[in-house]
């Protein structure tokens, strides 16, 4: 890591984004003012796989990410030569897929003579919140899930970031997506699970509520397996699945825990700030609940719109802005990691 002084408050970053099956680009002014976010999704190649396939994932990032970058710049109206810093997600992710990122912005860092600025991905998602809410100030609870994550992160500061609680086994989007493939909704699962469960009843299955003695932590195989028993058992005895019903008992269960911990978590702390950030962040109902959940508790609540809580390059041009101005930048033997 290398440690530089920025020399002005109003930086032009461009942002590269390819963690997993999106390669998304943007350009920001100071971090959260967006002048373009493109995303090349990978959805529909991933759909017959029922899944993201690491290797395939890699594959269309080398192939896309030059002409992802050439159209953020082209709709922000800049050049490369106006570009001050590159931004970066390198970790984490899966690492095939984040090392095209990271070997494309160190390319440009290092051919233009600026700035490498390395971000987490889940403090990307968490920083979304500010490019939507520029006066929200740090010191708030955020509840980051996605399909490799289920945190619960204080926010100390724009670029410090302590894990309160994580899931000790699936994430609750993996979980969503598990449930759609098992119900064949198709990929990906959470959208599909919440289409669904539109019309069903949310009492219909009883699914277990995890609470760990002494953490907030989260554990979601248990309603998982439990939906998945309840589909087996209809097959064998030849009964109607009822998918409505039964995507609605999940997303409630999956949900209410989501909010219950994040809530308790932030009493707990004495902060009376809650987020949500991450794809599932992008989910009705949950982000309804939340909201109840709050008022209930006399707390704020924020959410990114929908946009900016699945995967996006404009929320790394944030972090990475806030990253640069605390003086933080890589140099040319950044890597990428799958975790840290
Ligand atoms: O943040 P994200 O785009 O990528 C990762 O960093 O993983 O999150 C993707 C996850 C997937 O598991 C997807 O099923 C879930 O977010 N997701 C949703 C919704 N939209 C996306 N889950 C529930 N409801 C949604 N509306
Ligand atoms: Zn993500």
């Amino acid at each position: 890591m290398v440690y530089f002084y920025l020399e002005s408050d109003t930086m032009l970053i461009l942002a590269i984004e390819t963690s997993c099956d999106e390669t998304a680009a943007a350009v920001s002014q100071n971090g959260t003012q967006i002048l373009s976010s493109v995303i090349n999704s990978q959805v529909d190649i991933h759909q017959k796989f029922g899944g993201v396939v690491p290797e395939v994932a890699s594959r269309h990032h080398i192939e896309n990410v030059k002409s992802v970058v050439a159209e953020a710049l082209r709709q922000a109206g800049v050049t490369l030569a106006d570009i001050e810093a590159v931004a970066v997600t390198n970790t984490p992710g899966l690492v095939g897929a984040l090392l095209v990122g990271v070997s494309y912005a160190k390319g440009l860092a290092f051919g233009l003579g600026i700035p490498l600025i390395p971000v987490n991905h889940i403090h990307a998602h968490i920083c979304a919140n500010f490019i939507e809410f520029p006066k929200l100030p740090p010191n708030f609870l955020c509840l980051v899930a996605s399909g490799g994550h289920s945190h619960i992160i204080h926010v100390e500061s724009y670029t410090d970031f302590r894990e309160i609680a994580r899931t000790r086994d699936d994430a609750a989007g993996e979980a969503y997506d598990k449930i759609a493939r098992i119900l064949g909704l198709g990929y990906p699962g959470g959208p599909a699970v919440a289409k669904c469960a539109e019309s069903g009843d949310k009492n219909f299955l009883k699914l277990p509520r995890v609470k760990m003695s002494g953490s907030f932590d989260y554990s979601f195989s248990g309603v998982k397996t439990a939906v998945i028993n309840y589909v087996h058992k209809c097959r064998q005895n030849e009964e109607e699945v009822r998918a409505a019903d039964v995507c609605a008992s999940f997303q409630f269960a999956v949900n209410e825990a989501l909010c219950q911990h994040l809530v308790d978590a932030a009493k707990s702390l004495g902060i009376d700030t809650i987020a949500l950030a991450g794809g599932v962040a992008a989910n009705e109902n949950l982000r309804n609940l939340a909201q109840q959940f709050a008022i209930e508790n006399g707390m704020n609540f924020y959410s990114p719109s929908l946009p900016l809580c699945t995967d996006n390059a404009a929320m790394v041009a944030a972090s990475g802005y806030f990253n640069a101005q605390a003086g933080i930048a890589a140099d040319m033997s950044l890597n990428a990691a799958a975790s840290l």
